[in-house]
């Protein structure tokens, strides 16, 4: 029974805050009952049959219990080039830092190292879901798979697929190449967890500038026929944009390209969507395709300020991704401050109300990302029936000597007036992976600090 206060978001204007809550997880981590206003805890185990030797978990006074976090959209192959970016954009990045660096892992036990690094971080920053690119190798992308099971964490795990402007030491030889390792990686992660409640693969062609039509429906029709998720990128850079247009004269616009290819469909993650037409967003809206928005990746290479109001007003589903390593940060916490900054920059250009305000990061972070992922109704929200996945937020306190515990330690609230959607509101805009104290997938917890 996790006891004292929780928040989460209802909806993407709604925060609801309770401060004297219990939260009761059954054994298969399943949340069996919620109480508010809970003045004694020894009141709500006598309501509820069998709940006498349950332990009580109190989130403390400056603590909360909140969902964990969904990222999207991220690629473990490239945590080793964190903040590698300089001043390239997206295509010389991508030669300069991104292929050397992730052709490096076809070896198993450098990726055991860089794969276990990377689900640890993202665990202690309460990722409890989060949406893989691995590379172009079978077994260590399969490795990740692995690691995400063994260490609790959901995980939709891809085998990047790339036969075209790509180079020579790191590119898929064929059509059939690609489609056949997919494959093998698809029936390698189903095996190692059938029912894909923790681990699942996903289809991922890189993009459309490295991938022929025939890999993209190749790729697509392997998706029809085994009912896989799908993710890739789109419309993240003006060149990229370019690029694809004299790749795919006969297409009308990017999506076309996908869309030829059979790969828009509800179970398909699309990240950035910065410089999308309207007729573009329409087509998305129409298949069911999700969105990932990643904002720190988007400035780091200078892509552009992804339009989010606009596309939520659509009725698109959004969700952010850290999009590691062209963004900077494994933390969603900091995605969401991004995602503010960002949309701020967008507003001082259009209009207003293109900002985007902490409760709407917060729903993008939590049930806007399980949508996108596939798991909605599952996770992201506190609701009887769904899955305790959540993390533990304790906010710091200066200690003798100075000593912070927390980056807004001295923000503590020293007079008593501070609110708990105070507390929530410090901690998106100040807090980090010091304050996230323990973290739990489907009641089995994954990360303390
Ligand atoms: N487009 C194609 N590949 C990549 C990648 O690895 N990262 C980003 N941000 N965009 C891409
Ligand atoms: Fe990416």
């Amino acid at each position: 029974i996790y006891c004292g206060t929780f928040a989460h978001c209802r909806s993407l204007s709604e925060l609801d805050i309770c401060a004297k809550g219990a939260i009761g997880v059954d054994e298969a981590g399943v949340i069996a009952f919620i109480e508010r206003e809970v003045e004694e805890i020894e009141d709500v185990i006598k309501k509820y049959d069998g709940w006498n030797d349950a332990e009580v978990l109190q989130s403390g006074e400056s603590g909360f219990f909140f969902p964990g976090f969904i990222d999207t959209h991220t690629h473990a192959s490239q945590h080793p080039n964190t903040g590698l970016f300089g001043k390239t954009t997206l295509l010389s990045w991508l030669e300069t830092y991104t292929f050397p660096m992730e052709s490096s892992l076809s070896s198993l036990s450098k990726a055991a190292t860089v794969y276990s690094n990377f689900v640890s971080r993202t665990l202690s920053h309460g990722t409890t879901t989060c949406a893989y690119y691995a590379t172009i190798h079978v077994p260590t992308t399969n490795l990740l798979a692995d690691i995400c099971l063994k260490r609790g964490q959901r995980a939709l795990v891809g085998r990047v697929c790339m036969n075209m402007m790509s180079p020579e030491y790191y590119r898929d030889a064929s059509v059939s190449d690609a489609v056949k390792d997919s494959k093998a990686s698809i029936d390698y992660i189903r095996s190692i967890d059938p029912s894909g409640d923790i681990v699942k693969p996903i289809i991922t062609p890189r993009f459309a500038p490295s991938c022929t039509a025939e890999c993209l429906a190749g790729l697509g029709q392997l998706a029809k026929e085994t009912g896989t998720s799908i993710q890739t990128h789109i419309s993240e850079n003006k060149p990229e944009v370019q690029l694809v247009r004299e790749l795919f004269p006969e297409s009308k616009s990017y999506t076309d390209v996908y869309d030829t290819a059979g790969l828009l469909t509800p179970k398909t993650i699309l990240a950035h969507a910065v410089h999308l037409s309207a007729e573009e967003v329409q087509t998305l809206k129409q298949s069911g395709t999700k969105i990932s928005h990643c904002p720190a990746s988007n400035t780091a290479l200078t892509s552009g300020c992804a339009p989010v109001r606009q596309l939520l007003d659509v009725g698109l589903t959004v969700g952010l991704g850290t999009d590691v390593s062209g963004g900077f940060s494994p933390s969603i916490l900091e995605e969401c401050r991004q995602a503010i900054w960002v949309s701020r920059f967008v507003a001082m250009n259009t209009a207003d109300d293109a900002k985007l305000s902490t409760e709407e990061v917060l729903y993008l972070a939590t049930r806007g990302g399980a949508q996108v992922v596939g798991l909605d109704g599952k996770v992201g929200g506190f609701d009887v029936g769904m899955e305790w996945d959540a993390q533990h937020i304790c906010l710091g306190a200066v200690k003798e000597g100075g000593e912070q515990e927390g980056r807004f330690a001295g923000n503590v609230d020293l007079f008593g007036f501070e609110t708990a959607e105070d507390r929530v509101n410090k901690w998106v805009y100040s807090g980090d992976d010091r304050n996230t104290k323990s973290v739990w997938v489907r009641g089995r917890l994954v990360h303390r600090r």
